[in-house]
């Protein structure tokens, strides 16, 4: 058992402080926000993310986490700290470091004799980790780099089951020490030095971006050539070397990590390579992605002002209330702003949806939001929308299309609840064999 700080109550510092006062820490939580820190006491979780809330729960019945606003309490005796800031985008595209410089200042100033190892899970520049370290020369204090790989909405499941633990050090007692807070996962570990653990977090969400632009571009030969998305999904994925994961046609990747990342490892590719443009193509697909239903709508309608759309999930994926550059909420304030009357419905992010997209109407429920409308467009795969009732939708509509933009139905289903039906994942239902291209093919 060992004792950890942990600095940042955020996405991933609470799922880490749970997860690790389960494998038997002792776990004290320090963030600057009062309000939350005494929500986190209480056992209540600012954000959404299934499991987590009673994880939480076992973790404070044993007390075996804390949470303080106080560094010298929540850093004291604490043989690891663990730097868990947010690292957010900026304006003008370059990373808002102050947290992470605010925190790595406080741990300088509090921590007590004998120092702790300081374990970086926040995404930061490469190189960043042997900066830090050498902020803290002369204090002995080992800076190592452990980045995280959690997905939101899975990220209690990640936690117990990660793919690799990554562990950068140019120490290596302290690499071994952080390696070994992770033993019962019984998880391979990755040791290696700071620069190396921070390029393999910025690499592997610049994959698994490149892999969804990738799937994205396939769907759109896909609807030309009539290719069935599904059966052509199913058979890359099952081929070991392709892997099933992020091969999901949609409305592109969003989030806080996937789109930074790239961003991140473009700049490094422009610096150092001639090959940028690789990194740059992925994100113009996913640019070009983002905006393919209001294309098809104005096909379809020509104009789309006063038409009324319904938009069934807003935040970036499913399983998540997280908002932040979301594909479906940007969807919403494009067709918002071509002045069509939008209507969102999300299972999580209703409240704070009326908070930051004040222009859009929210509806209470999938059915309310489809009631009347012209369109309804599935942005978001919530589980719960892969079990509406396609009929009651039908009826609730005034107009007959439905945009399933995460694939979560196919089009005999549609159809039967007399709906016409466009999906990216399925896109070859839509278009079958292009005449031109039978020639083409037939020479
Ligand atoms: C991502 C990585 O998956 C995590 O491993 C990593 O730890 C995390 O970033 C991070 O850096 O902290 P996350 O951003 O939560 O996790 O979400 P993903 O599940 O990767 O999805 C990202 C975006 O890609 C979403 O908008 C999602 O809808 C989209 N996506 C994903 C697709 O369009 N198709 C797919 O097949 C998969």
């Amino acid at each position: 058992m060992s004792v950890i700080s942990i600095v940042g109550a955020g996405h991933v510092g609470v799922v880490y402080a749970a997860g690790l006062a389960e494998l038997g820490h002792r776990v004290k939580v320090i963030d600057v926000d009062a309000k939350r820190v005494a929500m986190l006491r209480a056992g209540r979780i600012w954000f959404y993310e299934p499991g987590l809330p009673e994880l939480l729960a076992r973790g404070l019945a044993r007390k075996r986490i804390t949470f303080t606003t106080n560094y010298p309490s929540g850093l004291a005796r604490a043989r690891f700290v663990f730097v868990c800031v947010p690292t957010p985008t900026t304006a003008d595209g370059s990373l808002d470091d102050s947290f992470l410089r605010s925190a790595f200042a406080n741990i300088r100033q509090h921590s007590t004799l004998p120092r702790p190892i300081i374990v970086n899970k926040s995404t930061v520049p490469v190189g960043t980790g042997d900066i830090v370290a050498r902020l803290f020369e002369g204090d002995e204090i080992h800076v190592v780099s452990n980045p995280e790989f959690l997905a939101e909405g899975r990220a209690v499941e990640d936690f117990f089951h990660p793919s690799r633990i990554v562990v950068g050090a140019r120490s290596r007692i302290a690499g071994e020490a952080v390696a070994a807070l992770y033993g019962p996962l019984r998880a391979p570990v990755v040791q290696t030095d700071p620069v190396t653990a921070e390029f393999c977090k910025l690499s592997a969400n610049a994959f698994l971006a490149t892999k969804v632009s990738f799937a994205n571009v396939l769907s759109r030969i896909g609807e030309s050539v009539g290719v069935d998305g599904e059966a052509l999904a199913k058979a890359l994925s099952l081929d070991p070397r392709i892997g099933a994961g992020h091969l999901r046609a949609g409305l592109g990747f969003g989030g806080s990590c996937l789109p930074k990342d790239l961003a991140a490892i473009e700049q490094l590719a422009r610096r150092f390579t001639d090959s940028s443009g690789f990194f740059a193509a992925v994100a113009s697909v996913n640019k070009a992605q983002r905006s393919r239903v209001v294309d098809l709508l104005l096909d379809r309608f020509g104009a789309i002002a006063d038409r009324r759309i319904a938009i069934l999930g807003a935040t970036f994926k499913a399983n998540t209330d997280d908002l932040r550059d979301s594909p479906a909420l940007y969807l919403a304030r494009e067709l918002a702003e071509l002045h069509a009357r939008v209507v969102v419905y999300d299972p999580v992010a209703s409240a704070q949806l009326r908070i930051v997209a004040k222009e859009l109407e929210v509806a209470r429920s999938a059915h309310a939001a489809a009631r009347g409308a012209d369109v309804t467009v599935i942005a978001t795969e919530w589980p719960e929308f892969a079990t509406l009732d396609l009929t009651a939708i039908r009826r609730a509509m005034r107009g007959t299309l439905l945009v399933d933009a995460r694939g979560l139905f196919d089009v005999a289903s549609a159809h039967q609840a007399g709906l016409d039906y466009f999906s990216f994942a399925t896109a070859g239902v839509r278009a079958c064999i292009a005449d031109e291209l039978v020639p083409a093919v037939a020479s």
